[in-house]
């Protein structure tokens, strides 16, 4: 091997993709991970401008030229690109050579990967201090319920006219305990008394479902048939938007693409629907929000279509949308609690931080989401059988 043939197998061997580009942006030289990247032949590429054949270089071409005109390195930590509705990210270095002027080589790392787990710890962590947070609430609001529900239930039960200690503390008062209740009842004063319990009890229930929300051990799971749990979903969902006279759900194709035997699931039923109705929810949204948009001049039918199928022993259930779609900037906040770009149609940003905490707290599963403007959402949950 000469000493041309070694240096060669060296660039070729890098796992970063290499490319070499004149003060044109031509492409003069470029690796085998670099040809791997921009999925085209050497010879579609050579002699080819970079920002054709890399196109996530298109906004950057700045500072290709300027590290190619001072002569200096210029480091991008995160290029993001979206290709087939992929979000990948790169690492950019641009450097010159030593000895050639006008050449400069750009190095591109793909960090799609590590991207992905930073953003997926980063949301779970997220989740964990809003958990302690929520537990934290549901303990301190707890204690003063209690003295309320109790004070209640004392006062209802100091003016009944049958007990003993009711009737001693009147006697003594001159007090006519019949006629006190009477005015109490009059007055609606029982009627208030009993409207304050129950609303007290009520908040008790949702402070009780917020303590076992963050201990997830105390639900019971069942081993449930996914496809039933899914077309069930559905039709509480066509339910509830015939109740609420929902014009639009009319105008949508609903497409199953249900896998047929596949294994029960041990999954919590009731929470498993939440999550479904929730996705269902924002597809009818999203697809009404394409549906009304000014950008829309054809007629637009929008469609929504749920699959299940076993991969790699894994169930994939998948719920896609060709509504209006998100950009790079909302999904990435899809999941936080509170976050929500329909606060003024009525959106509180609850739906998907519930349906996250199900799936990775409760379910032990994965969900993840992908998307491009005006052309559709999907979410893509994993759940182990
Ligand atoms: N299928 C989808 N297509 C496009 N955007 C979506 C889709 N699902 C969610 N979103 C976006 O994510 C945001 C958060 O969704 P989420 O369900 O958490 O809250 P919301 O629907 O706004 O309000 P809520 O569900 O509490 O009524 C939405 O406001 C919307 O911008
Ligand atoms: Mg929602």
């Amino acid at each position: 091997m000469n000493i041309q043939e070694f240096f060669s197998d060296i660039i070729e061997s890098m796992p970063s993709a290499l490319i070499t580009i004149d003060s044109d942006l031509i492409i003069k030289q470029i690796n085998f991970n670099a040809l791997r990247i921009s999925n085209l032949e050497k010879n579609a590429v050579l002699n080819k401008s970079v920002l054709s054949a890399f196109p996530m270089l298109q906004n950057y071409e700045t500072e290709l030229r300027v590290a190619l005109a001072q002569h200096a390195t210029v480091m991008l930590d995160r290029v993001e690109y979206v290709n087939e509705e992929l979000n990948n990210y790169y690492k950019v270095t641009c450097y010159p050579l030593t000895a050639i002027e006008n050449l400069i080589v750009v190095q591109i790392d793909d960090i799609t990967q590590r991207e992905q787990l930073e953003q997926r710890v980063l949301q779970t962590e997220k989740m964990h201090s809003m958990d302690g947070l929520a537990a934290g609430i549901a303990h301190e609001v707890n204690n003063p319920l209690s003295a309320i529900i109790n004070g209640i239930q004392n006062i209802k039960r100091r003016v009944e006219p049958d007990r003993q200690a009711n009737v001693e503390a009147a006697e003594e008062t001159d007090v006519d305990l019949e006629k006190l209740n009477a005015y109490l009842a009059l007055r609606e004063i029982k009627f208030f008394l009993d409207s304050i319990e129950e609303g007290a009890f009520r908040a008790s229930n949702i402070v009780s479902n917020m303590l076992k929300f963050s201990k997830p051990d105390t639900y019971t799971h069942e081993a449930c048939d996914i496809n039933l749990l899914l077309e069930q979903s559905l039709k509480f969902a066509l339910k509830d938007y015939e109740l609420q006279n929902v014009p639009h759900f009319e105008n949508i194709d609903i497409e199953l693409v249900l896998e047929k035997d596949l294994p029960l699931v041990s999954v919590l039923p009731l929470e498993l629907q939440q999550v479904f109705v929730n996705l269902f929810r924002n597809a009818e949204q999203a697809i009404t929000s394409r549906a009304t948009s000014a950008q829309e001049e054809a007629p637009f039918r929008g469609k929504i279509t749920l699959e299940t199928k076993m991969h790699n022993d894994e169930l994939i259930i998948t719920v896609a949308d060709n509504g209006c779609g998100m950009s790079e900037e909302v999904v990435r906040k899809v999941f936080d609690p509170y976050f929500s770009t329909r606060h003024k149609s009525g959106g509180h940003g609850l739906g998907l931080s519930t349906v996250y905490r199900i799936v990775k707290s409760l379910l032990g599963g994965e969900i993840e989401v992908r998307s491009a403007v005006n052309v559709g959402t999907q979410f893509i949950i994993t759940l182990r059988p």
